[in-house]
């Protein structure tokens, strides 16, 4: 029997990883310019960081966290999130001894057994922000503000993106938004799926994000989470959305929205595409201003968001596709069998990889025709050498945008510099 990939796991091939690679230089481009700083973490932790970080009623932790025990016994979970992650590292290796705010980026895979469907895998990749040591509601705006830019520098056309944000205040404010629901949700405990059933004891703000259609009208008329916030969440909650406003950015209010993570604390929010279906979040975060403390740290506030990439892919392939698949500068065609015409070719193929470009050359012996086909798809450039040319001291060098032909002279590939330049003559 033939070995297939682990079921939503997929490999992501060669005609993909270009765009991969050009999304994550963006994207770190991005970071870059709002000051964050890149940290690695691993992709295993102890099981009990998300149990005691994310929450044990999150469907995260609860149901999708791969979980699994080392030789010795230890719990340990392939991590399906990164600010739990960040947040450990950070109070690990006292980050915050070193004063200041500390901004920091990452890339990476995460992995939750979900449904598989479009938009939604079991290793996905995400990127993300977490700033970590500021209270200032500012912070929650720039990091908003980031998003923002980050899918405009990539060319999402903003007509299809809306931002949605709320804020769930403090423990207290939570304590009581939470009996609120369930004073709301008792008496309606025969609307609701049994998945909500058992969310009415273990947390109730875990309704709000049921995608269950018989929850719906019961969630519509719920009571709102920012008519419970304290004084002081209400103001950073006024003055966020002031700075969003400032910044000219759009936003919509939406009181469902309470994110499925229980970490958050103040601002939530999430930028989708109307481009996606069902899983229309390209992004999504907010505020986690206890969550250090959860860890056994000091008190840290943070605020941060993380997005998928294959969310990214998803809305953007078929834009940048195009200008993204050739990987190469020249694709060379060697013109029969001949062996001086052959060594010759692997010469000039050396030439050109010395020269810094990437170069490669028609082994399958397949027709003019056809080569001339994959050179079109992988590169800019083809090169032709048979018989003929080699007696002239030439090849063909044919522009595989413009089509335009030109003879040019085998020695030209012993100097770099000339073949540059004739290459950017085309
Ligand atoms: P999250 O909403 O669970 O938040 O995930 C963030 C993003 O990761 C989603 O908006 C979506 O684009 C992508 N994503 C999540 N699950 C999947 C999946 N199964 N398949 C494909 N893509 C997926 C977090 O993870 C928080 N750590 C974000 C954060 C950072 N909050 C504060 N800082």
């Amino acid at each position: 029997m033939k070995i297939g990939a682990v079921r939503g796991m997929r490999d992501i091939l060669p005609e993909e990883t270009p765009l991969w690679r050009h999304l994550e230089a963006e994207i770190r481009a991005a970071f870059r310019l709002y000051g964050y700083r890149e940290i690695r973490t691993p992709l295993l932790e102890t099981a009990e960081l998300f149990s005691r970080g994310v929450g044990e009623a999150t469907d995260v932790v609860h149901k999708e966290m791969y979980v699994f025990p080392d030789k010795k016994g230890l719990l340990l979970a392939l991590r399906p999130e990164a600010t739990a992650s960040v947040v450990r590292a950070y109070l690990e290796h006292g980050l915050y001894a070193k004063g200041g705010l500390a901004k920091l980026y990452y890339f990476g895979p995460m992995f939750r057994y979900e449904k598989p469907q479009k938009g939604r895998s079991r290793q996905f990749h995400q990127y993300g922000v977490e700033a970590l040591g500021s209270l200032d509601p500012a912070l929650d705006a720039e990091v908003i503000d980031l998003a923002s830019y980050l899918v405009e520098r990539l060319g999402l056309p903003r007509e299809g993106l809306f931002l949605r944000i709320n804020s769930i205040g403090c423990r207290r404010d939570r304590d009581r938004y939470r009996e609120a629901l369930r004073d709301f949700f008792e008496p309606r405990q025969a609307e609701l799926c049994s998945d909500c059933r058992r969310r009415l004891s273990e947390n109730p703000m875990r309704i709000l994000d049921c995608k269950h259609p018989t929850c719906q009208p019961a969630i519509q008329a719920a009571p709102r989470s920012t008519d419970s916030l304290c004084g002081e969440c209400g103001a950073h909650f006024q003055e966020v959305l002031a700075q969003l406003e400032r910044l000219g950015l759009p936003y919509e209010l939406d009181h469902t929205l309470v994110r499925g993570l229980d970490y958050y604390t103040r601002t939530v929010f999430e930028l989708a595409s109307k481009d996606l279906g069902a899983q229309d979040a390209l992004l999504g975060g907010g505020r986690y201003d206890e969550l250090a403390e959860m860890l056994g740290g000091p008190p840290t506030p943070g605020v941060g968001f993380a997005g998928g990439m294959e969310r990214l892919v998803l809305v953007l392939r078929e834009r940048l596709e195009l200008e993204l698949g050739r990987e190469l500068d020249v694709y060379l065609i060697p013109i029969g069998e001949a062996p001086e015409v052959k060594r010759t070719a692997a010469w000039i193929l050396a030439q050109l990889r010395r020269a810094g470009l990437a170069a490669d050359m028609e082994y399958l012996g397949r027709s003019l025709r056809k080569a001339t086909q994959v050179a079109a798809r992988l590169a800019r450039y083809a090169l032709y050498l048979g018989p003929d040319e080699l007696a002239r001291g030439e090849v063909k060098l044919k522009d595989l945008g413009t089509g335009a032909e030109s003879a040019q002279a085998i020695g030209a590939f012993e100097r770099p510099e000339m073949l540059k330049r004739m290459l950017a003559r085309g």
